[in-house]
């Protein structure tokens, strides 16, 4: 069986400390699985992946299907969590071009992504990219009114009806929202576009494992059901309200407790370009979730090795408020033998025979040992591979994990009060209706 496991050999904490927390974290553990059906509290994504609904997974498929075979170009549109989670898996389990590659090796449409910004330059040059080519759209927005992907999807609808006529561009246009409420459920009702339904109880950030991620992530040719049954297997794993053997709450013990010896800052880490998204996805989901009432980690990522070369100089030697979780992915898919060069002017012949995968792996335990030196504490998660059943894994592990964390900080890690503040001053510099001075 491939796991993901934690390792807090480097954490610089005790087990005996840890502990303490052993009875606060049974408790929320309780809350957390008796609450799960209560619609006000967004708990809907801890049993997501043994109730999703089988129905709408297969609806899915199907949709993909369809995509697969029409298009050229998926383009989806939206923002922050109804965005970041498919597109982390997408380039996590793709080739780390997938989106260069010509089409016949690619096998699948390109997937674009639109509607996370206001910039007029990055949606021109997205729509000069697109040229003629076919395409289909996926417009995903929980409550249906957020700006940035009203105003793409507004662009690109009718970029679409202009192409293909109306009848032909609603059969092209796939909507995922809410079951009743927002402005895209009534565009999408009316105009009878093909939906998809994000569960009342699942918030933004914690849904990649509904359509909201789901549906992407199946047009880019990835095994939806492998996916899901990762998460399955961890959500049966980590039912055990039993600290001592429950690494997902270890690892929101150990977060705490490193906040707390001042660590104010988690960067995560990985030496896999792959998981670029999945560690912004992490952003999100850690960053909205905890920062709240003057409180939480700042959560930061990291790639190494580049990142070694820029950031590298501070995170050993500068302000003591940082601690680093590894991403570490045990088996590579694919491997580089380093050989033999005569001349040897680069003098790298002590290489040869070792492959990159092992001089990638032994330059993180190199990192780890000096950060740990310069007084960064490491918790360490290893996955034994990056497939599609270790991820879904990962993301059920973070997502619960987050949430167990949240609660031990005393905030509540499902809503997101202070992202308000910015679209109330922006509606009203716009002169949106109700936004006007002074209300
Ligand atoms: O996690 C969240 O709730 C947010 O990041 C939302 O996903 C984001 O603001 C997009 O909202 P919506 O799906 O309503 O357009």
């Amino acid at each position: 069986m491939q796991n993901v496991k934690l390792n807090l050999k480097y954490s610089t904490l005790s087990e005996k400390e840890m502990m303490k927390y052993a009875d606060q974290v049974a408790m929320i553990h309780e809350e957390l699985h008796q609450k799960v059906n209560y619609k006000s509290e967004f708990l809907g994504w801890l049993e997501l992946p043994t109730n999703y609904d089988k129905k709408e997974v297969e609806n899915i498929k199907k949709a993909a299907k369809r995509i697969r075979g029409n298009s050229e170009v998926l383009v989806v549109i939206g923002i922050g969590g109804s965005y970041l989670g498919a597109r982390a898996v997408i380039e996590g389990l793709t080739h780390t071009f997938y989106n260069y590659l010509p089409q016949e090796q690619r096998k699948g449409p390109q997937i674009l992504y639109v509607g996370n910004n206001l910039n007029p330059n990055y949606v021109n040059d997205l729509i000069e990219l697109i040229g003629d080519r076919d395409l289909s759209i996926n417009v995903i927005s929980k409550s249906g009114t957020t700006t940035e992907p009203a105003i793409a999807f507004r662009i690109f609808r009718e970029l679409l009806e202009n192409k293909y006529g109306l009848k032909e561009a609603q059969k092209r246009i796939y909507v995922t929202t809410d079951q009743k409420k927002g402005a895209l459920k009534q565009i999408a009702d009316e105009e009878n576009y093909t939906t998809f339904v994000i569960p009342d109880n699942v918030g933004g950030r914690y849904s990649v494992l509904t359509a909201v991620g789901l549906l992407p992530i199946a047009v880019a040719g990835i095994n939806i059901d492998k996916l899901l049954e990762g998460a399955r297997f961890a959500q049966e794993k980590y039912a055990d309200k039993n600290l001592k053997y429950n690494d997902c709450y270890k690892y929101a013990v150990a977060r705490n407790m490193l906040y707390k010896n001042k660590n104010a800052i988690e960067i995560l880490v990985s030496y896999e370009p792959k998981l670029h998204y999945i560690i912004e996805w992490w952003k999100q989901l850690y960053g909205e979730s905890e920062g709240k009432e003057g409180k939480g980690i700042y959560p930061t990522g990291a790639e190494f090795t580049t990142d070694l070369h820029s950031l590298g100089q501070f995170i050993q030697e500068g302000t003591r408020n940082l601690f680093e979780t590894v991403i570490h992915i045990k088996d590579s898919d694919s491997n580089l033998n380093i050989h033999q060069d005569e001349d040897n002017l680069d003098e790298l012949n002590y290489l040869v025979d070792k492959d990159l995968h092992y001089i990638n792996t032994k330059a993180m335990e190199g990192t780890i040992s000096a950060h740990m030196e310069g007084g960064v504490p490491n918790l360490m998660i290893t996955m034994d591979k990056l497939n599609e059943f270790t991820l879904g894994h990962l993301i059920y592990f973070f997502e619960l994990a987050c949430s167990m964390s949240g609660k031990i900080l005393g905030i509540n890690p499902f809503d997101q009060p202070g992202v308000e503040k910015y679209k109330t001053n922006m509606f009203r510099l716009l002169g949106k209706p109700g936004y006007e001075e002074g209300i």
